[in-house]
């Protein structure tokens, strides 16, 4: 496990699009996997203002997105399909085509994450896939459990994250109960991640999954058995590390 430290979010942002950068440049028809929230969304500028200064093209990238609410139809402000339109996908030459989340609005959810699971499989896998962490350390929607899910699921949000993610709606009733998400196997399965942390509330989560034990109650701690994992934490996040 790789740790960079970076002076602040800009910082962050600028290191985490850096090495998307690379990987774009040395394979360009790239599985790229995708996070939503807070944390990678400087690291989204930074790869449109790259590929408006003509340094990297996305004309033949593909990607794949880690979650997506269930129940939220596409054209919601807060859907995670919107989410990477407006923070990336409108801002640079990739084809939409291309671009695949979980459909939040689909009728059999059992369908949907072995549809989506597949999907992945067929694209050949990921080549590199961001992630950020949640304050009780999840990846992707993987809240703690006493278990690390296999594959694409429809999981229960927990009351911490239905709190944490209550800011971008009108309140926490608003916020949907479930959502689909890639599984720690699948996540496990990306030739490369990279994961951006920010802020001094996600220090105890990034201490748990870089020095603490690994434990399905801190699903990025499985983190530690993956060959090509580098975080990227601002001082802040990286403060409590040893
Ligand atoms: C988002 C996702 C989540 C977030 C995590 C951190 O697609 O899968 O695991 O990465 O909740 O969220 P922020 O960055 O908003 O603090």
């Amino acid at each position: 496990m790789k740790v960079i430290k970076a002076k602040d979010y800009n910082d962050m942002s600028k290191k985490a699009a850096q090495i998307i950068a690379a990987q774009i440049t040395l394979k360009p028809d790239s599985v790229l996997g995708f996070a939503t929230g807070s944390s990678p969304v400087g690291t989204y500028q930074e790869l449109a203002r790259k590929n408006q200064a003509g340094e990297i093209d996305f004309s033949n990238i593909t990607t794949v997105n880690l979650d997506e609410y269930r129940g939220l139809p596409q054209e919601h402000e807060q859907s995670y399909i919107n989410f990477m339109n407006t923070n990336l996908f409108d801002h640079v030459n990739i084809d939409k085509a291309n671009t695949y989340l979980p459909n939040g609005m689909a009728e059999d959810p059992e369908a949907e994450c072995a549809r989506y699971e597949a999907l992945i499989q067929e694209l050949g896998g990921i080549d590199l896939q961001l992630l950020g962490i949640g304050h009780n350390g999840h990846i992707g929607f993987n809240e703690p459990s006493d278990r690390f899910e296999k594959a694409t699921y429809c999981v229960s949000l927990t009351e911490r994250t239905i709190e944490a993610n209550k800011r971008f709606f009108d309140s926490a009733d608003d916020v949907p109960r479930q959502a689909y998400t890639m599984g720690i196997g699948t996540i496990m399965a990306a030739k490369k991640i990279v994961v951006v942390v920010s802020g001094e509330d996600k220090a105890d989560a990034v201490k748990k999954c870089i020095e603490g034990p690994i434990t399905p109650s801190v699903q990025g701690s499985i983190l530690h058995l993956h060959p090509d994992v580098t975080f990227i934490c601002d001082e802040a996040a990286y403060s409590k590390l040893k």
